[in-house]
């Protein structure tokens, strides 16, 4: 509050409600005392502003939406793992625009081995927010030439392993990361708002462990017409295991598709 008051600001928009014991109102009248303009939002409205952090006060976890970019037909990538790309121009910067969104965006080892992304957001004349880069490893080093290391990632391991730049989390698990501590963990550090990328084995195990609460997929008119790579590592032994969505919106972006969805 103190530092609002000494911004200069003229009025602030807050929240009625808010999950946090530390929270206890007397901010608004500091506020008002200090001569600034208070708009209070009812609970529905604050919750809308910023679903993550309620999510988290709530919950100690951080909101999780699994972002796919598939060929029509449902492979991520060709059989060689040739991936770039899939969808098209509209599809592509829609993403970058969902990654400024995001406090993280995250990918496995296999992802960071395979496709050497930056995560970024990279639009025209973009010079905003750059989520953090996270990287899901497993208990072997990581190459150490990938072009992510000059964006300071976070790392999430469940044992020490060595990192050529940024910073290691360490968590409970076995071979890999336990999905909802590396969540908790991440939270812990303010990332509340996690975009995941894949690859398919990281997306797979972290679905079925429920940490993932919501996804974007991208569907792209283009048709593989055999069996590439998967969106999800894994089984799906029989259509009693498959878990109910909800749809949330439809939209065309180019030749491409965008479909939101909730987990229920
Ligand atoms: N179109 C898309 O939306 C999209 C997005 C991303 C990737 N891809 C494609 O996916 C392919 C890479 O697939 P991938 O499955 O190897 O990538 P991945 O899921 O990014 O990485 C898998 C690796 O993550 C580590 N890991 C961390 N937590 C794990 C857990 N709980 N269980 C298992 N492993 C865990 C393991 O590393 P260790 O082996 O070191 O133990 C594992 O081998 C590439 O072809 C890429 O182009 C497509």
């Amino acid at each position: 509050v103190g530092v609002v008051i000494e911004s200069g600001v003229a009025r602030v928009v807050i929240g009625a409600t808010d999950p946090d014991p530390r929270v206890s109102g007397r901010g608004i009248a500091a506020l008002q005392d200090a001569g600034i303009e208070v708009d209070v939002l009812d609970s529905a409205g604050a919750r809308a502003v910023d679903p993550a952090y309620f999510r988290h006060r709530e919950t100690g976890l951080p909101t999780v939406t699994l972002k796919t970019a598939m060929t029509l037909d449902g492979s991520v990538a060709a059989g060689d793992g040739t991936s770039r790309w899939i969808t098209g121009e509209q599809a592509r910067a829609d993403a970058h625009l969902l990654r400024s969104q995001m406090d993280a965006v995250i990918v496995g080892a296999g992802t960071l081995r395979s496709d050497d992304p930056s995560l970024d957001v990279r639009l025209d004349g973009y010079d905003g927010h750059q989520p953090r880069p996270v990287i899901v490893a497993g208990e072997e080093q990581l190459p150490g030439g990938q072009q992510l290391w000059s964006r300071h990632p976070v790392v999430v391991a469940s044992t020490e392993i060595g990192i050529p730049s940024g910073d290691l989390l360490v968590v409970e698990g076995g071979r890999h990361p336990d999905p909802r501590a590396a969540c908790v963990a991440l939270a812990g550090i303010g990332l509340l708002d996690l975009l995941l990328e894949g690859g398919p084995t990281l997306a797979g195990e972290w679905w079925r462990a429920g940490v993932v609460t919501r996804g974007v997929t991208y569907i792209a008119g283009l048709l593989g017409a055999g069996s590439g790579i998967q969106p999800f590592g894994g089984d799906f032994a029989t259509l009693a295991d498959a878990n109910v969505v909800t749809i949330t919106g439809v939209r065309s972006l180019g030749a491409d598709l965008r479909v939101d969805y909730e987990r229920d």
